[in-house]
């Protein structure tokens, strides 16, 4: 079985439902519910034999260890993280808490379990810390895409402490021999991603006839992953990546912010056209830039490509009307998920 953290959030729900659609192996998902956190993304498989959900702070040694001793994964893979940039703009401690503080303690945990496996299982154990292509800092327009040997040159405080997690994780294996591995991936989207990130923010908004809120002039770049091909990535890095190594992990779709919004209005019209008429794109308001916003972000996957044979499937375009569709079929999920503290963070973010 496998250990998952932050499996309730966006990318962890969606890679538990891969793995229980894919095979009988069972998954522990340990998850705090911080206001990402929705055990309504896992409805499917709560009542599933394979599922057991533990509520609690990967920061909590003897929690984690206690879950190791009992259930005996043969990997980890980290997910849970405070994982919104603008969010680590407004409250940078939260950030340092969970990445920084929750990873190295999670990996003492497992560490300490590792050590206590016997060799055949200690040698095919892994630990997968999920991390972001964010580290690797801002490129310039015609810069070549990130390697894995880019330097770590984080720019906000979500980046630098997802940046120190991953040093963590490195300093694990090269210290103690720990069988770890990172994945850095581009920006992700589908279903159930919390209506805080570019992509589903923007369909809410068009869809409540709100303004499209966009960060100074909309050409920064970024490369889009859908997350069902992220979860494909996240396996073969688990089954064959090798320990100790990091490996990149990208859609090949970049594109200017202002590109994506465009996008998204136009699956709209054609989808769900306004009912005043008009377009979405009128929706669309230039509002102050992010502060140290970085400029573009882009992946080189050679890497997994060559090694692990691994590519992304889903277009973006298709990607795109699959999470429109995905949006507008369940209005429930998001009004559940837009409570009072997302009303919050939204009139402090945006204003009035
Ligand atoms: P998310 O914010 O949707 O979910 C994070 C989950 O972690 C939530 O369920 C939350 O309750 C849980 N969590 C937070 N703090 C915790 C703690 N201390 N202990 C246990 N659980 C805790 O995030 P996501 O978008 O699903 O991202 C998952 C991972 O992928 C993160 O590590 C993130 O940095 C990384 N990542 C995300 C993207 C993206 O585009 N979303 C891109 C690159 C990397
Ligand atoms: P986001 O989804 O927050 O992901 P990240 O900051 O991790 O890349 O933002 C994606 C891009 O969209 C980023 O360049 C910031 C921009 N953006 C806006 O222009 N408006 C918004 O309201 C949000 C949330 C993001």
């Amino acid at each position: 079985m496998i250990l998952v953290t932050g499996g309730c959030g966006f990318i962890g729900s969606a890679f538990i439902l891969d793995w229980l659609a894919a095979g009988d192996e069972p998954v522990v998902n340990l998850d705090l519910l911080t206001y990402a956190g929705h055990p309504g993304n896992l409805a499917g498989v709560q009542d599933d034999a394979r599922y057991t959900f533990v509520r609690g702070d990967i920061a909590d040694t003897a929690l984690v260890a206690g879950l190791l001793a009992t259930h005996k994964p043969r990997a980890v893979v980290h997910f849970a993280a405070e994982s919104h940039v603008d969010r680590s703009i407004a409250g940078p401690a939260a950030f340092l808490q969970t990445n920084v503080i929750g990873t190295g303690r999670l990996l003492e945990a497992s560490l300490a379990y590792w050590k206590s496996l016997p060799a055949t299982q200690a040698d095919a154990f892994r630990f997968l810390n999920v991390s972001t292509d964010e580290v690797y800092g801002s490129l310039a327009p015609d810069a070549p895409a990130f390697t894995e040997q880019h330097r770590y040159e984080p720019n906000s405080p979500y980046s630098a402490s997802k940046a120190g997690a991953d040093h963590l994780v490195r300093a694990w294996h090269h210290t103690y021999g720990f069988p770890s591995l990172t994945t850095n991936c581009s920006n992700n989207y589908g279903p159930r991603q919390f209506p805080e990130k570019l992509i589903p923010l923007v369909l809410h908004n068009a869809i409540h006839g709100e303004p499209l809120p966009v960060y100074g002039d909309g050409l920064q770049v970024r490369d889009w992953l859908y997350v069902g091909d992220h979860c494909s990535a996240l396996r073969a890095v688990l089954e064959r990546g090798r320990a100790g190594e990091s490996y990149n992990i990208g859609g090949r779709s970049e594109r200017t912010n202002m590109s994506v919004v465009r996008t998204l209005c136009s699956v709209l019209d054609s989808v769900k056209p306004r009912a005043e008429g008009g377009r979405y794109e009128e929706q669309i308001t230039h509002v102050a830039d992010r502060p140290g916003h970085d400029r573009r972000y882009a992946i080189d996957d050679g890497k997994i490509a060559g090694e692990l044979g691994w590519r992304p499937e889903v277009a973006f375009d298709e990607g795109i009307r699959r999470t429109v569709a995905w949006y507008l079929d369940n209005p429930a999920w998001v009004q559940s998920v837009t409570s009072g503290s997302y009303r919050d963070w939204i009139e402090q973010q945006y204003g009035a």
